[in-house]
């Protein structure tokens, strides 16, 4: 790899450059929508444990390598999830860049979401897409006009909807593993948890743990979420200090690249686990993490609560109770990693990455690697 060139942005990169040591996805697809003209991109980086799926995510780009970079790193990340949870399934994404400036109207976006549903299908069911950043269920809606791989539709047509709920609940899941290594116990009441980003998970998360008696800092950058703080009894802050407020665990419930090198030897808090995406700067800020002595979970652990109830509810058929009952697992999952993390003298992210090589590893030793798997949507899904 070449050294300085490395240090420019990813746009200004050729693509031959690009921080990629070795291509070690199954499959990428890059497409100039038929409708739309804008770059789709799906990355398949593993059917080892069973077809992919990831979301879908609608973002702007300075260039369609970006987005290129992005759905690489997101879809090996979309494994890693998977694999810490136990679902039979791979990891993949659908990234489409938009380019500055290019306004999303409703219908250029509709021939966008058509786009994507095109390259699913060709994919005939190695793949199966589902939301993420700039996507909802209703997209999920359009998508499943043109093709089965697609989870979330909302529930009227045959889909499990809104993940957040469940994100959220496998979120507070893991602060109760989280909580019991600090404090000695599961129970939340007294938990003193900073949450930063009250969208639609974090507002729940927040929500759950003031009912449960957590002591709570809240931050969001709009400004309306703080009557969120007010109606739970909790202390609003900006986010900067919320980041750095003295308190048991931060929850990163925003966007992703918040815990940097910069950040760490300010932050005030025992542990750090929320369900924001991607949350460290780059893979040395888990070591400067673990010098300090603060717990730091991988988000990929936190919050995959969503995926495991889209998965226990439209393809494994179980009820809600018992798609929570899943989630609610999370907590062992944490536990499990804490507890390995302390025995071995190594870090929750070792322990985690760990998890994954073992269980990717005992899939291809039962030698059910090599012919690429796939969805069996058609049989799986409730048609509308
Ligand atoms: N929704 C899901 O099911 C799900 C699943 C897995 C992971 N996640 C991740 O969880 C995070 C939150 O997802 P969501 O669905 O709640 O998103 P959302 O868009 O509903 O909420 C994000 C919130 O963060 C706030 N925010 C943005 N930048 C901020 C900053 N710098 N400081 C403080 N607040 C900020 C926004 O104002 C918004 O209220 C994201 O990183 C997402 O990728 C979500």
């Amino acid at each position: 790899m070449a050294g300085p060139i490395t240090q420019l942005p990813i746009s200004q990169l050729p693509v031959s450059q690009l921080p990629i040591s070795q291509l070690e996805h199954e499959q990428v697809v890059i497409r100039t929508g038929r409708r739309s003209g804008l770059p789709v991109i799906v990355a398949v980086h593993s059917t080892a444990l069973g077809p992919a799926a990831g979301g879908c995510r609608i973002w702007r780009y300075a260039a369609w390598q970006d987005g290129l970079a992005d759905a690489l790193r997101l879809s090996s990340a979309m494994t890693a999830k998977f694999a810490a949870a136990g679902l039979a399934c791979g990891g993949g994404k659908t990234v489409v860049a938009l380019p500055e400036g290019f306004e999303l109207t409703a219908e250029r976006r509709r021939e966008a979401l058509l786009d994507v549903a095109d390259v699913v299908e060709s994919l005939g069911g190695l793949y199966a897409t589902g939301p993420d950043v700039g996507t909802s269920p209703q997209d999920m809606a359009v998508i499943g006009e043109r093709t089965e791989y697609v989870f979330c539709k909302p529930a009227e047509l045959g889909g499990s909807a809104d993940s957040s709920p469940a994100t959220a609940d496998g979120a507070v899941a893991a602060l109760r593993a989280v909580g019991a290594v600090l404090r000695g116990t599961t129970t939340l009441a007294g938990l003193r948890v900073a949450v930063v980003g009250l969208g639609n998970v974090g507002g729940r998360v927040a929500t759950t743990l003031a009912a449960q008696g957590a002591e709570l800092v809240l931050s969001d950058i709009d400004p309306e979420r703080r009557a969120l703080a007010g109606e739970l009894g909790a202390v609003w802050a900006e986010p900067g200090s919320a980041l750095t407020a003295e308190v048991d665990v931060v929850v990163p419930a925003a966007l992703g690249g918040v815990l940097t090198e910069e950040l760490v030897p300010r932050l005030r808090c025992r542990a750090v686990a929320g369900p924001a995406n991607n949350q460290l700067a780059g893979p040395e800020v888990a070591d400067l993490l673990a010098a300090r002595g603060i717990v730091w979970v991988p988000d990929y652990i936190v919050s995959a609560g969503g995926v495991i109830h889209a998965i226990a509810v439209e393809l494994d058929k179980q009820s809600e109770d018992e798609a929570l009952e899943r989630v609610l697992g999370i907590e062992g999952t944490v536990a499990d990693l804490l507890a390995a993390a302390r025995t071995q003298g190594g870090t929750p992210v070792a322990a985690a990455e760990e998890l994954v090589r073992a269980r990717l590893g005992a899939a291809r030793s039962r030698g059910v690697v090599g012919e690429p798997r796939r969805h069996d949507r058609r049989a799986a899904v409730a048609q509308p």
